[in-house]
């Protein structure tokens, strides 16, 4: 494989080790220990690997971090009356609900029910509305995390064609905004399961970002020499290995530089939404917003 590989578990190592230092210098200042509540309902497994993660880097970082673990037969009311109780606690300034829910539940009222000002997810129709108005107060954590591994990494995507295959609201469509925002300043295509042929899209692009969930989807002939391959994609292999939706060695021989899975957007993702917890916290004690990390 030629490709250089792109370090994301490195990367949130050392943000992490940068934004330790931050929330003690606010802590100092303010005599507020920034918190975070995550949410996990019914036998999501690999969303309790996902919220274990998270409460460890938490505590890594000096983030207090609770963990609300409710059966699978909670039903729309009793959620309900736990996120207005979290909505409502001083020292929670973050609201994780782990997604996705068990299906009796109504994901987008759920979402829609966390206080924007603790949507450290930035999934919630004011964090995407603001995203979209281009004045993104809370990014979406893995799209966020993809832009911090670009830039740290010195991939400048300004006027450059980034090829996104998938539209989630999770990672697709916030990161074409993202990319799309002034100082990221990509052109910006977005491919889904309707497009006629995405081959051809990848094939043009200087940037491909696969978030689709399929195993091995992307091959080499659909990547240009030369290009940078984001993959967000995380599927369980029957031998239990994870893998990506890239097809990982021969593209990585066609291309400049690759995120390997695990260790490459799955990290970033967990330093983001540490990243926003510490500015929810700062908005909620009237510290004011720190500066924005740089995009790209
Ligand atoms: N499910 C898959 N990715 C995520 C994420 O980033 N946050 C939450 N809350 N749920 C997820």
């Amino acid at each position: 494989m030629s490709a250089k590989l792109l370090d994301g578990k490195g990367l949130a190592q050392t943000m992490q080790a940068e934004l330790s230092g931050q929330v003690a210098e606010f802590s100092r200042a303010t005599g507020v220990r920034p918190g975070l509540a995550a949410v996990l309902v019914g036998d999501n497994h690999p969303g309790r690997v996902y919220v274990r993660k998270k409460q460890e880097a938490c505590a890594q970082v000096g983030i207090e971090s609770w963990l609300h673990e409710l059966p699978s037969s909670t039903t729309q009311g009793e959620l309900l009356a736990l996120i207005a109780r979290l909505n409502a606690a001083p020292a929670v300034h973050g609201i994780l609900v782990q997604l996705p829910l068990p299906r009796h539940l109504d994901e987008a009222a759920i979402v829609d029910a966390v206080t924007p000002l603790k949507d450290v997810d930035g999934f919630g129709p004011v964090s995407l509305g603001l995203l979209a108005a281009g004045r993104p107060r809370f990014r979406a954590c893995t799209p966020y995390g993809v832009l911090q591994l670009l830039q740290r990494n010195g991939i400048d995507v300004t006027g450059k064609h980034v090829a996104i295959v998938g539209r989630s609201n999770i990672v697709g469509k916030p990161l074409a905004l993202m990319l799309l925002l002034k100082g990221a300043d990509a052109t910006v295509t977005v491919c889904h399961s309707r497009t006629r042929d995405v081959g051809a899209i990848t094939r043009s692009a200087d940037v491909v970002v696969m978030a689709i969930g399929q195993a091995n989807y992307l091959k080499a002939d659909m990547v240009q020499p030369g290009a940078v391959v984001i993959d967000v994609g995380m599927n369980r292999l029957p031998d239990r290995r994870w893998t990506g939706d890239v097809d990982f060695e021969p593209v990585g021989a066609v291309a400049s530089a690759i995120t390997p899975v695990p260790g490459g957007v799955g990290p970033m993702t967990v330093c983001m939404l540490l990243y926003n917890t510490l500015q929810a916290a700062r908005l909620q004690v009237g510290a004011g917003p720190a500066e924005p990390l740089k995009q790209i």
